[in-house]
């Protein structure tokens, strides 16, 4: 096992710098957030203002010198940016400020390792870690304390990757050939579902924005909800009951986040596949964070680089109850539902969702292949009469095999009317 699971609780320094660009703007306050779901303690946050990042420590000689003092001053275990660095701009700020230096991406990665559960997780975090780290494995690590573990460093020891960059090649390729496996192995599980024919519905949206609260409440589940960034990364599935629908599959899948670099979001794609797969998503925005529209926005960049932005999504603004409005539902000039406003932890407004979803599934057009004995006729002609049947085959015993296409509240009714359903 090449990862290790040290204590938390080390000290860091945080680092911010604004460039004046809004659409560039990283969160100080979710930065914070990011660093104590890592297990780290933040002693000091340096924030700097600049037009561009230096070429090569990022930031300018004063913040450098600033930052040295802060980490002398703190007994800093490691600097930590809320910004990509290059591998160059790491190397050099480690050899001057003679302590780790971690970017955003790999913070995130580290709370990826920490939080990933299922066996397909684990090998995503690792392999997404093992690939952002071989860019880094030229750098020099020896100015380093040889110690192992904490932030950042819960992947590779340190001395593994200055010693062995072959040993790291194989290594992601057998994570890739294992991964591999077990994604073939989760197709042919959801093929089965897909047989099952139940209708989908996944959980999307910023991380923290309550995905997975909403989906205990709403599911009777216990997922574990937590106030860590994403507490959700491998998705869980719970059957429920719809009303006028029936039994539908329900998928938590992993927070979303600003800036998440592309690579990382290919490598979480199969954890993701879930939501693209889905008949709808739900899109659960923080109602009551500031935020909440350039979090919206990342959600639907994210879903769009997935492949997932022809889905049709219904919007959940969760935590009413921290903003006092009541619950409702808004719909557009069509009279269809857009949005749901509810609080998953008081539970207001649950119930509306939940005839939201069946409003909406309701309508969805399903394809189906059903067999029918000649004694069914009745439930055969009721299918003809709602122009449903696209292909019809005779069997040598007089049954008929039916291939349908229809609203899928009209299948379940007519199915239930014959007491198929
Ligand atoms: P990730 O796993 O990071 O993607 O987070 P998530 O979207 O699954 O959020 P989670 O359900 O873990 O909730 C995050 C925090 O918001 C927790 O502290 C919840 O208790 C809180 N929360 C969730 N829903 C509500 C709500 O309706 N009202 C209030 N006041 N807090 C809520």
């Amino acid at each position: 096992m090449l990862f290790e699971r040290p204590g938390g609780g080390e000290k860091a320094v945080l680092v911010h710098v604004d460039f004046g660009n809004e659409l560039e703007r990283e969160d100080p306050e979710e930065f914070v957030q990011l660093v104590t779901s890592a297990g780290g303690d933040p002693v000091c946050f340096i924030r700097g203002q600049r037009r561009q990042p230096q070429p090569r420590y990022f930031i300018g000689k004063g913040k450098l010198d600033e930052i040295a003092a802060a980490v002398e001053e703190h007994c800093a275990d490691l600097v930590l940016f809320n910004h990509a660095l290059s591998p160059g701009q790491e190397r050099n700020l480690e050899a001057v400020l003679k302590c780790r230096v971690l970017d955003r991406t790999g913070l995130i990665l580290d709370i990826f390792a920490l939080r990933a559960r299922t066996h397909e997780g684990k090998l995503q975090v690792e392999l997404a870690q093992l690939e952002h780290l071989s860019s880094r494995l030229i750098r020099g690590w020896t100015h380093l304390e040889r110690q192992k573990g904490g932030i950042g460093m819960r992947g590779p020891g340190e001395t593994q990757l200055e010693s062995d960059r072959r040993m790291v090649r194989d290594r992601i390729k057998s994570l890739h050939a294992r991964l591999d496996k077990v994604r073939r192995h989760r197709a042919l599980s959801r093929r089965a579902r897909t047989r099952a024919e139940l209708p989908s519905v996944s959980l999307v949206g910023y991380t923290n924005a309550g995905k997975s609260t909403l989906f205990n409440r709403f599911t009777g589940a216990d997922a574990y909800a937590a106030d860590q960034l994403f507490a959700t990364l491998d998705p869980t599935l719970r059957r429920v009951e719809l009303a006028d629908i029936g039994p539908a599959i329900f998928a938590d899948t992993v927070g979303f986040i600003r800036h998440l670099p592309h690579k990382l979001v290919e490598s979480f794609r199969a954890t993701l596949e879930e939501a693209i797969e889905a008949d709808l998503l739900v899109h659960v925005i923080d109602c009551a964070s500031d935020e909440r529209s350039e979090q919206r926005k990342q959600v639907y960049d994210v879903l769009r680089d997935i492949g997932a932005d022809s889905t049709p999504v219904l919007e959940v603004y969760n935590k009413v109850d921290l903003t006092g409005m009541a619950p409702r539902i808004d719909r557009d000039d069509t009279g269809k539902i857009t949005r749901v406003w509810l609080s998953a932890l008081s539970g207001e407004g649950l119930d509306l969702l939940g005839s939201a979803l069946s409003e909406l599934l309701a309508t969805d057009l399903i394809e189906k292949h059903i067999r029918l004995s000649p004694e069914q006729g009745g439930l055969r002609s009721r299918f003809y009469a709602l122009s449903a049947v696209t292909d019809e085959q005779f069997n040598d015993d007089g049954s008929a095999e039916l291939t349908l296409r229809l609203p899928r509240a009209d299948f379940v009714r007519e199915m239930r009317r014959a007491g198929l359903g």
